[in-house]
């Protein structure tokens, strides 16, 4: 349906913890007219302050079973710790309302699957915050890919490297609350990006090792963020992983909050049989004229990812827009995190169903 043609009924929308993420969902919530943010909850008494105060929401609740039955929501934003996206989510499908979950979808696969299922059930949409999808350049190598530019698609290298970023604030060094670490946290996004553009295909195996030497202990080293909680830290350090590819492709990851490298990277790179790309400078290679040619578009479209991933899902909700992070795609990258982390702890390659 045509935005225009739509009814003029605003989606009204709350939002499931309060915290740094919330903040940027309810920035561009509140500047879409056909929004109103209705209500929000958390279990942090000052924190919901702060965002009732910053936000003006008019209803505020410590849990959000409370919220869910006080208030008419249409759709929620969970944006809680990822132990914390699974429950939520269901309630949330099952009170009839639609769901934006932050990423990853969930803890592991399991959950992600019942996600899935309540969506279904409900007839509810549930959308993955993935957003690097909708970058520039990703969409740039995206239509390379629709265009045949690689020929067979062979190998895909994912970087997600910090060298020191462990994260200093939340639960992000606590396996028990966000299922791992920089594998879970910020290899999601790059691996997310790079497996959406060439065709998100379906993954069967993986190996992979993960490595903890430098976040469980104090550090004085200068660095972004200091003062992590080190004694709680129980996540990896460095994850590396393998996966194999229904088609034949590999995906290979790299993902840390601490490693001993020269700077932080954040790309990724195709290798197919025609041609190849590198994602940070959107560059194209092949051979043409007896050469190994380099090219780079004319034009990279430039995206302020965060409010299309926002606007993207209000369309979902309100005007039937086909959905560009559909859940299932949420749910292809969990079992690809699932299957690192199996490898990891069993030392052999792990089938992925
Ligand atoms: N897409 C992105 O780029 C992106 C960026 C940052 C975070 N995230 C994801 O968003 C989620 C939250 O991250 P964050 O950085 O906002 O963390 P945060 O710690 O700033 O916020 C989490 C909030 O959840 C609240 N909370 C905890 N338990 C709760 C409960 N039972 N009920 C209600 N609220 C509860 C906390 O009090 C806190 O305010 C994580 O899953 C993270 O992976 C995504």
């Amino acid at each position: 349906m045509a935005k225009q043609d739509a009814p003029k009924k605003k989606l009204r929308v709350g939002l499931i913890g309060a915290g740094g993420i919330a903040g940027t969902h309810t920035d561009n919530y509140k500047k879409f007219e056909d929004v109103e943010v209705v209500a929000a909850c958390d279990v942090s008494e000052a924190g919901l302050q702060r965002f009732k105060d910053k936000y003006a929401i008019p209803n505020t609740f410590k849990t959000w079973q409370e919220m869910l039955k006080n208030v008419e929501v249409d759709a929620v934003s969970v944006c809680t710790p990822n132990y914390l996206h699974y429950q939520p989510t269901v309630d949330a499908l099952n009170a009839g309302v639609h769901v934006l979950c932050e990423k990853p979808l969930a803890m592991n696969a399991t959950e992600g699957a019942k996600m899935l299922a309540a969506a279904k059930k409900n007839k509810k949409h549930l959308v993955i915050g993935f957003q690097h999808r909708f970058e520039g350049r990703t969409q740039v190598l995206r239509k390379a890919v629709l265009d045949g530019f690689f020929g067979k698609i062979l190998y895909v290298r994912v970087q997600a490297m910090r060298r020191r970023g462990i994260p200093n604030w939340g639960v992000f060094g606590r396996k028990d609350l966000q299922g791992g670490g920089p594998l879970i946290d910020i290899g999601v996004h790059a691996l997310e990006m790079a497996h959406f553009t060439i065709g998100s295909p379906e993954p069967v195996a993986a190996s992979g090792q993960t490595w903890t030497y430098l976040g469980n202990k104090p550090s004085d080293i200068a660095s972004n963020w200091r003062n992590w909680d080190w004694k709680t830290y129980t996540v990896e350090d460095l994850a590396v992983g393998m996966i194999r590819m229904k088609t034949g492709a590999i995906i290979h990851l790299e993902s840390s909050f601490a490693a001993h490298i020269e700077k932080d990277l954040w790309t990724f790179q195709i290798m197919g049989e025609k041609g190849g790309a590198s994602w940070d400078s959107a560059s194209l290679y092949h051979d043409d004229a007896g050469l190994m040619l380099n090219s780079q578009p004319g034009f990279v479209p430039k995206v302020e990812i965060f409010p299309y991933k926002m606007r993207h899902f209000v369309d979902v909700c309100l005007y039937g827009r086909k959905c560009e992070a559909p859940a299932e795609h949420g749910l292809m990258v969990q079992k690809m995190l699932d299957g690192i982390y199996a490898s990891a702890a069993s030392g052999r390659e792990v089938k992925i169903k």
